[in-house]
């Protein structure tokens, strides 16, 4: 269960947690002024070392990867570039690339949204063709996953939000917060969703472009 051994997953911990909108935002922008904590999702601390564990007691080995996995959720480092709505983000002074981990993004305590609704681009609906794709990182992150087959629509006329002056074309599955706004700026703009209870609800992503089956395969 979710809530042994000193976890706090589950439903009824659920209804317990904290939350407002901004909460632990990321950019400085709680409204009770409180600094953003990179410790976003702290459930499963009490895993990581069981008071007794055997070498075969395969049930404290697994709450150990997850509080493993827990921890480099809060601390292993990324670079983050290319990211609409982030890195042509006027406000943030346009960084071209900024020092991360998950929980920058994913920062509402033990819930994992975006605690403020900023849609971003991270390439989930980007194609894995270097003719259409001028960032090889997100190629070969998108080449990872596996597209279902869905209509491809061609954008064309955009300014390229990463080089001024430059007009730039997108082939995307959903375009996203556009769609809303009518605005280039907002292509391909999806907000980051809830990581609670992920593991009952494959496929993933806003395409379901990463199955369950990929994500277990290594
Ligand atoms: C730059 C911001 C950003 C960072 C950093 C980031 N994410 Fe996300 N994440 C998002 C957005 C936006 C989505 C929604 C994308 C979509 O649906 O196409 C998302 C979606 C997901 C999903 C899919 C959930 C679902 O219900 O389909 C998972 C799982 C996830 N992220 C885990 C992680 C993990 C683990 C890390 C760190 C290794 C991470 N994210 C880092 C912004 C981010």
């Amino acid at each position: 269960m979710l809530g042994d051994g000193g976890g706090k997953g589950g439903p009824i911990n659920l209804s317990d947690q904290l939350y407002y909108p901004a909460i632990n935002d990321t950019l400085g922008a709680d409204p009770n002024g409180i600094a953003f904590n990179p410790l976003s999702m702290t459930l499963y601390a009490a895993w990581e070392k069981p008071a007794e564990r055997r070498r075969d007691d395969y049930r404290s080995n697994a709450r150990a990867a997850i509080a493993a996995g827990e921890k480099l959720f809060n601390s292993a480092p990324m670079t983050i570039s290319n990211v609409r709505g982030l890195n042509d983000n006027a406000a943030l002074k346009n960084p071209i690339s900024l020092a991360g981990t998950c929980a920058t993004c994913h920062d509402t305590p033990n819930i994992g949204h975006h605690s403020l609704p900023l849609p971003l681009d991270i390439g989930v609906a980007h194609s894995s063709n270097p003719d259409l794709e001028s960032d090889k990182v997100i190629a070969a992150a998108v080449n990872e996953l596996s597209a279902p087959d869905l209509p491809v629509f061609l954008i064309s006329g955009c300014p390229n939000p990463f080089n001024q002056g430059q007009a730039e074309s997108f082939y995307t599955t959903d375009p996203g917060k556009a769609l809303v706004s009518g605005n280039c700026a907002d292509f391909n703009r999806v907000k980051g969703p809830i990581l609670r209870g992920l593991a009952a609800r494959a496929p993933y992503f806003h395409n379901g472009s990463a199955a369950h089956a990929a994500m277990t395969r290594r």
